[in-house]
């Protein structure tokens, strides 16, 4: 992350745009259950709202000061926070209700660990789980704002396909001004 997405994720408009707008879109429509994974918690601007409406929320950070910051915040308010990577995920199969990825996807530097991600959070998943992302489309203006940083568009056009492969099923993709929700089931056994 450069400094300035750092200081964007880290700002009250960010947390107040992902409480009020962007997490009610993502979430419509889809149960959490009781354990929900959130990917690339960066500074936290959703884990507080996730926390309120599940029992449990573990938030998992590739970035060692983040993770630290998070975690010291966090604490109040029950959440377990912990570095990590998503591509090879540090918990048991089946141990989540949900999982969710706000902006996280783009920053993995490759569609190999994305695709790695994908496979590793359908591992997680509980049979009936629910996957939901949101990610922003390529564009020079989001290529300009991740100078000196990580900048991997998942195509929208690439999702059906790419979850699918990675085991899910019911792949939906939606679209809203500045960015789309992906949301995946891991279909329960028969
Ligand atoms: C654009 S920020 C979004 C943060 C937060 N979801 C939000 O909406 O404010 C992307 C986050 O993903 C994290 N990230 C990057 N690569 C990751 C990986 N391999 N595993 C987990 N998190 C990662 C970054 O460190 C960063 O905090």
């Amino acid at each position: 992350m450069n400094r300035f997405e750092t200081w964007i994720c880290g700002s009250p408009f960010w947390r107040y745009v992902t409480r009020r707008q962007l997490l009610p879109w993502i979430l419509e429509g889809s149960e959490l259950g009781e354990h929900v994974l959130e990917l690339g918690a960066g500074l936290g601007a959703a884990t507080e709202e996730l926390r309120s409406r599940a029992a449990r929320v573990t938030s998992l950070e590739y970035d060692h000061a983040f993770a630290a910051k998070l975690g010291a915040r966090a604490a109040a308010a029950s959440v377990a926070v912990i570095q990590g990577d998503a591509a090879t995920l540090p918990f048991s199969n089946g141990a989540f209700s949900s999982a969710i990825a706000i902006l996280m996807l783009h920053h993995l530097p490759s569609n190999e660990l994305q695709d790695r991600a994908f496979a590793e959070i359908w591992r997680v998943l509980r049979p009936g789980g629910v996957f939901l992302a949101f990610e922003i489309l390529d564009g020079w203006l989001h290529r300009v704002g991740h100078t000196r940083s990580t900048f991997v568009p998942v195509t929208p056009a690439s999702a059906f396909a790419r979850l699918t492969t990675a085991g899910f099923s019911k792949v939906t993709v939606d679209f809203r001004r500045g960015g789309f929700r992906i949301r995946a089931l891991r279909a329960r056994e028969s």
